[in-house]
């Protein structure tokens, strides 16, 4: 299994050392994310894909919550996570699930914020998987892909590519009546993370 195919679904020994890689590589992009958010006390929140559960639990001590709810296609990263949240979640409920993007085991209408980070590229239905978060959400409810980008050749990825997969997010949250902004951080010259927000009217 190439590295490649470890970060898209986490699995094995292998995908216990990429779970660890993951949290370092990624920390200033779930960072800079969980900044980016402000859900209100009691907010029901679902993050998709969420590897080893570093955003949610950072999430869960900025705000107090009332539902801690996840979404990811690794049972090992489900596991990983959920023995990070368990003892971590305090009086919010915790719901992480083994599942598709786009296909979410969530009643209709669910929560008030949905985000992802670092996953969204690696969807292989955006369009569905974002029809299906539109549905999740409550009216007024808030999701945000967090995307990386790289500014310099000779990474993971080309240049530019991850800010291309944030544009082409836009119009199909358009198309969904979401009302979209999308800003970027710069986290180093070679490194950026976009942040496309829609609000679901
Ligand atoms: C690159 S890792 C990022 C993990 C974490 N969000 C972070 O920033 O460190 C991508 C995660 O998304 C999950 N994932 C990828 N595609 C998915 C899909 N279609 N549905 C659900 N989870 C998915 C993977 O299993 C993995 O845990």
């Amino acid at each position: 299994m190439s590295v490649r195919q470890q970060a898209a679904e986490p699995r094995g020994p292998m995908g216990v050392v990429m779970g660890w890689f993951l949290e370092r590589g990624n920390a200033m992009q779930n960072r800079a994310t969980i900044e980016a958010l402000d859900p209100a006390p009691g907010a029901a929140v679902l993050e998709i894909g969420f590897g080893p559960g570093h955003a949610l639990e950072m999430l869960s001590r900025k705000a107090p919550l009332g539902l801690i709810a996840g979404a990811d296609h690794s049972e090992l990263m489900v596991e990983t996570a959920r023995r990070r949240l368990e003892p971590r979640r305090g009086p919010a409920a915790l719901d992480l699930r083994v599942a598709e993007a786009q296909a979410l085991p969530f009643p209709d209408e669910a929560f008030d914020l949905v985000y992802a980070v670092n996953s969204y590229h690696q969807w292989p239905d955006k369009e569905a998987a974002l029809a299906e978060i539109a549905g999740v959400l409550k009216p007024g409810g808030e999701l945000l892909l967090s995307i990386r980008d790289f500014r310099a050749e000779g990474q993971f990825e080309p240049a530019g590519e991850g800010e291309a997969t944030a544009r082409a997010a836009e119009p199909i949250l358009e198309s969904l009546g979401f009302e979209v902004e999308t800003t970027g951080v710069l986290h180093s010259p070679k490194r950026a993370t976009y942040l496309v927000r829609g609000r679901r009217p």
